[in-house]
């Protein structure tokens, strides 16, 4: 029988909670598809910090390279405020993207069409909304060095982040926004300030490069970023795969995801590149939306970012696409059903829990498979 190795790394705040609901399909799977998960669980974030003093341990880092793939829940807190900036809790998360070199971020922005009037823009402008922003994820000005703050002498600090680019970098993360485009509408648009950054400028010419040489079949445009943030929300739909760096990708992803109703829902995925040897890539699989402390513990978070970057993880990770679009049509059952947590409450709904939504989806799970 095949096994898949999982490692969880629920992390803090809500990330135990909604990592529980994956559990629960992940044991139905094992149960009743024969899927041969095995997982073991690992600390990440401000419960690392407690347990060991760093944001993530070299032993839980280890295991995270071992593991076929990483499924990573939420960190931080106001607990954590005050830790030194090195064992922050991001810094457990940083870690393990720029040490598994998972350069590659997709997040999709899909409109589940019970939610479309969530969204803080009108109902026509999101309804069928399915869009891919294609982050990059371990250069940029969120590693580039030097970084760092210095003091002047003379009462004042010089702070110093270093925004940098290389061909190879840029041309991958292309290469990734093209090959998904071709499995979508074959159509990319690609993000960056090339009239004040030589990181743009480069960016444009490798892009603009690469899709001469090996991806013309793709339809590519070109955006300023901040106009790509006007446009994305003066009319989201007009976009297909978007491409950028990693500051940009973080902004954009975050406006990307409110479109579709709540930051609950949207899951992502962020690839290394395939193996030489086996073809796997290394991967970790994450909700976009963050540890919200404020409501750890009390059953309101809504799991179904957290469920979907499992699917994503069935799909990216283990080729099992059947199961992924099972998980996703079980979601969208749920919410047609008129069940839902806090976040995305409406009036004629019924509000359940977060393990009522996870056992929801489980139900949805069971009846849609064979
Ligand atoms: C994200 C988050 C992270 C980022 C934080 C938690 C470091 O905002 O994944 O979008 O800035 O990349
Ligand atoms: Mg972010």
């Amino acid at each position: 029988m095949t096994t898949r190795s999982l490692l969880l790394l629920p992390g803090d705040g809500i990330g135990p909670d909604i990592m529980a609901e994956v559990q629960k399909l992940i044991d139905w799977m094992n149960t009743n598809l024969d899927a041969g998960f095995t997982t073991e669980e690992g600390l990440v974030g401000g419960s690392a910090y407690d347990a060991h003093g760093v944001a993530i341990s070299d032993e839980d880092m280890a295991k995270a390279m071992a593991a076929d793939a990483v499924l990573f829940g939420a960190v931080g807190g106001p607990k954590w405020d005050d830790v030194p900036y090195e064992a922050r809790p991001e810094a457990g998360l940083l870690r393990l993207r720029k040490d598994m070199e998972l350069f590659a971020n997709l997040r999709p922005a899909i409109c589940y069409p019970a939610l479309s009037d969530s969204s803080s823009l009108r109902k026509h402008l999101i309804e069928g909304l399915d869009i891919l922003i294609v982050r990059e994820l371990t250069g940029g000005v969120y590693f580039g060095e030097p970084k760092e703050i210095t003091d002047l002498g003379n009462g004042q600090k010089r702070a110093v982040d270093t925004q940098v680019y290389d061909t190879f970098e840029i041309e991958r993360i292309a290469g990734v926004a093209f090959e998904l485009a071709r499995t979508r509408d074959n159509r990319v648009c690609s993000m960056e300030k090339r009239n004040v950054m030589k990181s743009g400028v480069l960016w444009n010419e490798v892009v603009t490069e690469i899709h001469g040489r090996k991806y013309s079949d793709v339809k590519l445009d070109h955006m300023l970023a901040d106009a790509g943030g006007m446009q994305l929300v003066r009319e989201p739909k007009q976009f297909d795969v978007i491409v950028t760096d990693n500051l940009f990708g973080d902004m954009l992803s975050d406006v990307a995801a409110m479109l579709t109703g709540s930051l609950g829902m949207l899951p992502s995925a962020s690839l290394g590149a395939p193996d030489a040897a086996t073809g796997k890539r290394k991967a970790l699989y994450e909700p976009v939306h963050g540890s919200a402390p404020d409501i750890a513990g009390e059953g309101k978070a809504n799991p179904i970012a957290m469920i979907a970057s499992f699917a994503m993880c069935l799909r990216y990770s283990f080729n099992m696409i059947d199961e992924a679009d099972r998980i996703e049509k079980a979601i969208s059952n749920v919410l047609e059903s008129g069940k839902r947590t806090a976040d995305i409450m409406a009036d004629d709904s019924t509000q359940i829990s977060t393990g009522q939504m996870g056992d929801a989806i489980v139900i949805q799970m069971a009846a849609l498979s064979p």
